[in-house]
């Protein structure tokens, strides 16, 4: 495993673009020091120790192990700009000097961890800068374990737990980082995930950790089978059912499915005017179909794990008889054309008028000596006989 820490790279080249766009040139001269961010190494992994404010001009870079830049304890040297490298009594052969000053660590170990010296000469006099390293351990792929794996939707409740020494855990369901919600809950530790109430679309559980930064590992993954359903229970057939009716007739075939959302698949059962027919399939065919098959049918839907029951009922019949004249089509109920009722109110009136000359004529001819006083009252016409009391009403 050979893995560089990119955002410290980065961020050197960076610093140095900056540094080369401002002044042009580098840095000429300040305190050198290590990059405190580069002090931290991984086991297994290359570690880089990055020299900072070094001169652009340096004759020689040397790295040694300890808090002084003896000798003795020199592990590796380079002078710019020729090709020549030069290793010292500390190396492990595992460490190298680029040619801009930083140590490179290939396959840190754990005994890595320590005080390093940098010392970078030029013509006139040299800087030392010395850094402690700490090689840690990385965390290794996570271990996870979950307390169920065959679960029923909305019922069920599930709980999983991330064996790790890592800080960082982040949780995957159906490989969608999640976080507490409603639905689940993670530990303040990021250790146990539980979901309350599991969903069809629960199925797969992991987490991940960072193990070195920037570098991430991933559990196992577990699957979850959780069962749903029968939902969206439906009726389809042939002759097509209409308002809950199936119209056929006698001696012709008919095809009836019903089918339904749901897992495991569920088990079908018919029921013909109470009773439990024979079929257990989704599909039924009546071949040709008898008059004792008319009449009511539901189909009933069950899922064996969730243990829910849905039916849908129909009925068949056979088509409705047209009587033999077929009677006109009357446009919602009684109906008369406009003239016609222009003249059923000329015939009305010509009518009440006529009645009423009759009725005038005949009052007039017997009380002939009598003062008749007509008057208009509130849309009544009334005729007072003022003598005898007596008063006649009208509509007109
Ligand atoms: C790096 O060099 C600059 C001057 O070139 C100096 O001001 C700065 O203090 C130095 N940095 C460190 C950490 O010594
Ligand atoms: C590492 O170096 C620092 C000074 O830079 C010193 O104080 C410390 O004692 C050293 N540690 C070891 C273990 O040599
Ligand atoms: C190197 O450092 C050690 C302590 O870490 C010290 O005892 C010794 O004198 C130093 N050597 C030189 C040459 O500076
Ligand atoms: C150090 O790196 C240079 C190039 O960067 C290479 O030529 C040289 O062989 C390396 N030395 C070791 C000991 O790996
Ligand atoms: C560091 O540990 C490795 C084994 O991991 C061993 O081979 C090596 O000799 C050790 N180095 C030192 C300086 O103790
Ligand atoms: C040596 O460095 C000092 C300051 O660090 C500077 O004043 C002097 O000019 C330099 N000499 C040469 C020859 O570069
Ligand atoms: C799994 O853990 C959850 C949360 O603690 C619990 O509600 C559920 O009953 C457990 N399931 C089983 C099968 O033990
Ligand atoms: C966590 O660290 C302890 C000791 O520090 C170790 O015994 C254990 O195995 C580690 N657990 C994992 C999952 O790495
Ligand atoms: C039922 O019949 C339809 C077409 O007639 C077919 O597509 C479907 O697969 C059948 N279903 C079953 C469960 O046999």
């Amino acid at each position: 495993m050979e893995l560089s820490r990119p955002r410290c790279r980065l961020w050197r080249e960076l610093v140095l673009l900056a540094g080369l766009l401002a002044c042009g040139i580098r840095q000429a001269s300040g305190q050198i020091y290590i990059s405190p961010d580069s002090l931290i190494g991984f086991k297994g992994f290359r570690t880089i120790l990055i020299l900072e404010n070094a001169t652009k001009d340096a004759q020689e870079y040397s790295w040694h192990r300890g808090a002084n830049d003896t000798v003795d304890n020199m592990i590796v040297s380079y002078k710019p700009p020729s090709n020549s490298w030069q290793m010292g009594p500390m190396s492990s052969g595992r460490e190298n000097v680029t040619k801009i000053g930083d140590l490179v660590i290939r396959r840190c170990a754990l005994n890595d961890t320590g005080n390093y010296t940098v010392r970078v000469d030029t013509g006139n006099g040299s800087q030392t800068a010395t850094g402690w390293l700490d090689i840690q351990e990385a965390e290794g792929k996570p271990g996870i374990w979950a307390n169920a794996s065959s679960l029923v939707e909305d019922m069920d409740a599930v709980a999983a737990i991330c064996h790790t020494n890592a800080t960082t855990v982040k949780w995957y369901v159906d490989y969608t980082l999640v976080s507490s919600n409603d639905r689940m809950t993670i530990s303040p530790d990021l250790k146990t995930l539980i979901i309350h109430r599991v969903s069809r679309y629960d199925r797969t559980l992991h987490c991940e950790i960072e193990s070195i930064p920037e570098i991430f590992q991933r559990s196992e993954i577990i699957s979850l089978t959780v069962a749903y359903g029968p939902d969206n229970v439906q009726l389809s057939s042939s002759p097509i059912i209409s308002k809950g009716v199936l119209s056929a007739k006698i001696g012709s075939q008919v095809m009836m499915e019903c089918s339904a959302t749901s897992k495991p698949s569920p088990k079908y059962q018919w029921i013909h005017s109470g009773s439990l027919l024979s079929f257990s399939e989704a599909n039924v065919t009546l071949p040709s179909l008898a008059w004792e098959q008319m009449g009511r049918y539901r189909c009933i839907v069950g899922n064996p794990v969730t243990q829910l029951t849905m039916y849908r009922e129909f009925q068949i019949q056979p088509p409705r008889e047209y009587s033999s004249p077929p009677l006109p089509v009357v446009n919602s109920g009684f109906y008369i054309s406009g003239a016609k009722v222009v003249w059923l109110i000329v015939f009305i009136v010509l009518g009440s008028v006529y009645l009423c000359g009759i009725l005038i004529y005949a009052l007039i001819s017997h009380f002939s000596t009598r003062c008749l006083l007509p008057w208009v009252e509130g849309g009544f016409l009334r005729v007072y006989d003022v003598d005898m009391e007596v008063h006649l009403e009208e509509q007109p």
